[in-house]
């Protein structure tokens, strides 16, 4: 399988500077106007590259709240990363030691195929979308941000889980020369999420190639990182390296971190506060004032099914 190395990139492949910035300003405006990557061409997939390169996609019709995007520049300036620093402006700063291609993904545990896939053979199937979502940090700010890449569910299907699967645990690339954080220990590394099978498999979670038409920068997670909407933003995972499906449900590292103040689901929830502050609003960033904080962060409608007849104050 051919993986791009940087220098088998040939320079026509790689869009000038000024051609980005041009063409996100562009992005940015028609993301406004809801017509984000009309112009970009029929569908397509992930190309080798480095955050920033254009991608080729179809602006989703069903997918896309209808609030203006939060800026470019505050979508990959103002991260959480922790493996590059636990302030905001580090992941920006400090990512450029992360090395996205070449990248393999190991899948393991109760599948029919597991093994080692390099991430051109995982993402070759799939159309990208464009989506626009809302973005809730558990720190009570929030975001709207034009993603693009693929149906989850449509991935792991090709990894066949077996009846055992109940949950999927995602983690990311254990390699300190890439993250130098993780020299720390201000983390349980390498970083773990997980969900239930069918929060995995619901249309609504999305695996994330790029954010504004271009290939994700590496601050937000590159070279492929998850996106739950719903879902409080630390349970989507960045920098993917290692899926596996199992039986019981696995411990995150934030339920490992502080087991009082995160749990297991992580659903937006504006009646059950965090222990040290309110979850009822929010700050989105980029305006004044704050908003409230909606259910299921809007996407009630879809997913409160999912969690019928369960003590959502319980299970948190
Ligand atoms: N994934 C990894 N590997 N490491 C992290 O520190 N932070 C999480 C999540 N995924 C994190 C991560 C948190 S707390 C949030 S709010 C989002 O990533 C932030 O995503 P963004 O920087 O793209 O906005």
């Amino acid at each position: 399988m051919l993986i791009k190395k940087p220098s088998d990139i040939s320079p026509s492949e790689i869009t000038p500077r000024e051609t980005y910035r041009d063409r996100r300003r562009f992005m940015q405006q028609m993301a406004g106007l809801g017509l984000g990557g009309v112009l970009m061409g029929a569908t397509g997939t992930a190309v080798a590259g480095y955050g920033g390169k254009p991608l080729n996609f179809t602006p989703s019709t069903k997918y896309r709240v209808d609030e203006k995007p939060t800026p470019y520049e505050d979508v990959t300036t103002y991260n959480n990363f922790y493996e590059f620093g636990t302030d905001k402006a580090s992941p920006a700063r400090r990512a450029h030691t992360l090395e996205p291609r070449p990248w393999s993904v190991v899948v393991e545990g109760a599948c029919a195929k597991p093994g080692r896939y390099d991430l051109e053979e995982i993402l070759k199937p799939h159309p990208l979308e464009e989506r626009i979502y809302r973005f809730r940090c558990v720190e009570g700010w929030s975001m709207v941000i034009p993603w693009v890449g693929f149906p989850l569910g449509d991935m792991l299907k090709r990894f066949e889980p077996t009846a055992a699967a109940k949950y999927v645990v995602f983690e990311t690339l254990y390699d300190p020369e890439q993250f130098p954080n993780q020299r720390g220990r201000v983390l349980d590394w390498p970083y773990l999420e997980g969900l239930r099978m069918d929060e995995a498999m619901h249309p609504l979670s999305l695996m994330v190639v790029g954010l504004y038409g271009e290939v994700l920068p590496n601050q937000n997670g590159a070279p492929m990182r998850l996106m739950v909407p719903w879902k409080y933003g630390f349970k989507s995972i960045k920098s993917i390296a290692k899926i596996r499906f199992v039986e019981e449900m696995p411990t995150s590292t934030w339920m490992r971190a502080n087991s009082r103040e995160y749990g297991f689901y992580s659903n937006v929830n504006p009646r059950v506060d965090h222990p040290r502050w309110s979850q009822q609003s929010e700050r989105r960033i980029g305006e004044w004032g704050r908003r409230k904080t909606l259910m299921f962060n809007g996407y009630g409608d879809e997913v409160a099914h999912l969690y019928s007849g369960m003590d959502l104050r319980k299970f948190f």
